[in-house]
């Protein structure tokens, strides 16, 4: 794969660059961004090849409404630099525009699965997208598990180079492949039946792996205890799975009642009425030694549903974390969206968190299979 940072300035000056970003950003009630982590991660690129004479043609999609509008990225984008925004993507406004671009001028068009040709990566889409430049930059690692034709389809087109994200994104992600001892990795959120590959994968490479969020519901099921009203996958672990003495899961929990009211509990005292909201105190305890001894953590999912508050206990892992690479140097790679906003909303500086990877589903596809259909498409 090679990177943009492989090219002279020479060669970037003057040059269209269609740069696929994945400014796919959460909005708020109003319909402005909400959270700036993925743009602030992606303009590294953008303004290394504007300050390189480049002229940048942004595309990225949004949100799962394919009407959604780009718009209100590009407003959030001038806190980072000078942006102008196109309401159209291969049409003559866009054309248009991108002809009289001055060198250093960025540009941003429309979110590019309004059309739908995107997402059926259709070559004449792929086509019409690589006529406007004449490089092609993927710094989009968050949606690189897709095959869509700004992805997969104009890389077949033009000279094409990972940005500086993606360059970061896959030195980090390949580390975590192949973690340095002792290692211990953290895996949230929910669906087992998607997750078990990557777990058997973790149990293989790393020396603990703690597996909490929803997920953990499904292993107290696999053991026999009550759940209550707690989120279960359609698939439980295995057995192998729960026998590997690698594998943790929390040892207490924090359970809501119907009214609200929430206890710490072990697993065996969940009744009907509860419903798993996050981890307990001797969970924490339980993971301090390996967290405070390891070399490498990875961690993607937070403990509890953090957007109703439960918080507590995964700022308490990142307190820890953030202490391991203080002390001992521990490489960290965290990711996932609801990680990132967790760790965001508990407070915890995220100068010792090591890299904060924009990719959810990607990172996870990554650390699964090595590469994603994008990048590979860059080789
Ligand atoms: C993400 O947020 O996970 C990426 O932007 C990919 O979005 P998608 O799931 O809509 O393809």
């Amino acid at each position: 794969m090679k990177c943009v940072d492989q090219l002279s300035a020479e060669e970037l000056k003057g040059k269209r660059v269609l740069l696929r970003s994945d400014f796919n950003l959460p909005l708020d009630t109003e319909g402005e961004v909400a959270d700036v982590f993925r743009l602030r991660q992606g303009w590294q690129t953008v303004q290394y090849l504007s300050e390189r004479g480049a002229k940048v043609v942004i595309i990225s999609h949004i949100g799962r409404d394919p009407e959604e509008s780009l718009e209100p990225v590009a407003r959030a984008a001038k806190e980072f630099g000078k942006v102008t925004f196109v309401a159209d993507i291969t049409g003559p406004a866009a054309r248009g525009a991108v002809d009289v671009m001055k060198d250093g001028e960025v540009l941003m068009l429309e979110n590019v699965r309004r059309d739908a040709r995107e997402t059926e990566n259709d070559e004449g889409f792929a086509r019409e997208l690589a006529s406007l430049a004449e490089l092609y930059v993927n710094d989009s690692f968050a949606v690189d598990h897709r095959s869509h034709a700004s992805l997969v389809g104009v890389p077949k087109l033009l000279p094409s180079y990972a940005g500086l994200l993606v360059r970061d994104e896959v030195a980090h992600i390949d580390a975590a492949r192949a973690p340095q001892g002792p290692s211990i990795a953290i895996l949230g959120g929910a669906k087992f039946e998607t997750k078990a590959p990557l777990i058997k994968l973790l149990l293989e490479k790393y020396d603990h792996v703690f597996i909490t969020g929803a997920l953990a519901n499904d292993v107290f099921k696999a053991r026999g205890f009550p759940v209550g009203r707690s989120l279960l996958s359609k698939e439980l672990p295995s057995p192998d799975i729960l026998a590997n003495p690698r594998f943790l899961a929390p040892v207490d929990v924090t359970a809501e009642k119907s009214d609200g009211q929430a206890k710490v509990k072990k697993p065996e005292d969940v009744e009907a009425d509860d419903k798993i909201v996050d981890v307990g105190p001797e969970t924490v305890a339980m993971l301090a030694p390996h967290l405070t001894a390891a070399k490498f953590i990875l961690w993607n999912g937070p403990t509890g549903i953090y957007e109703q508050g439960y918080i507590h206990y995964t700022q308490q892992i990142a307190e820890l974390a953030s202490s391991a690479s203080k002390n001992n140097g521990a490489q960290i790679v965290i990711g996932g969206g609801d990680t990132i906003a967790a760790i965001e909303a508990s407070g915890v500086p995220q100068d010792n968190l090591g890299f904060l990877s924009t990719g959810g589903g990607a990172m996870l596809e990554y650390l699964l299979k090595g590469s994603l259909p994008a990048i590979d498409a860059l080789k």
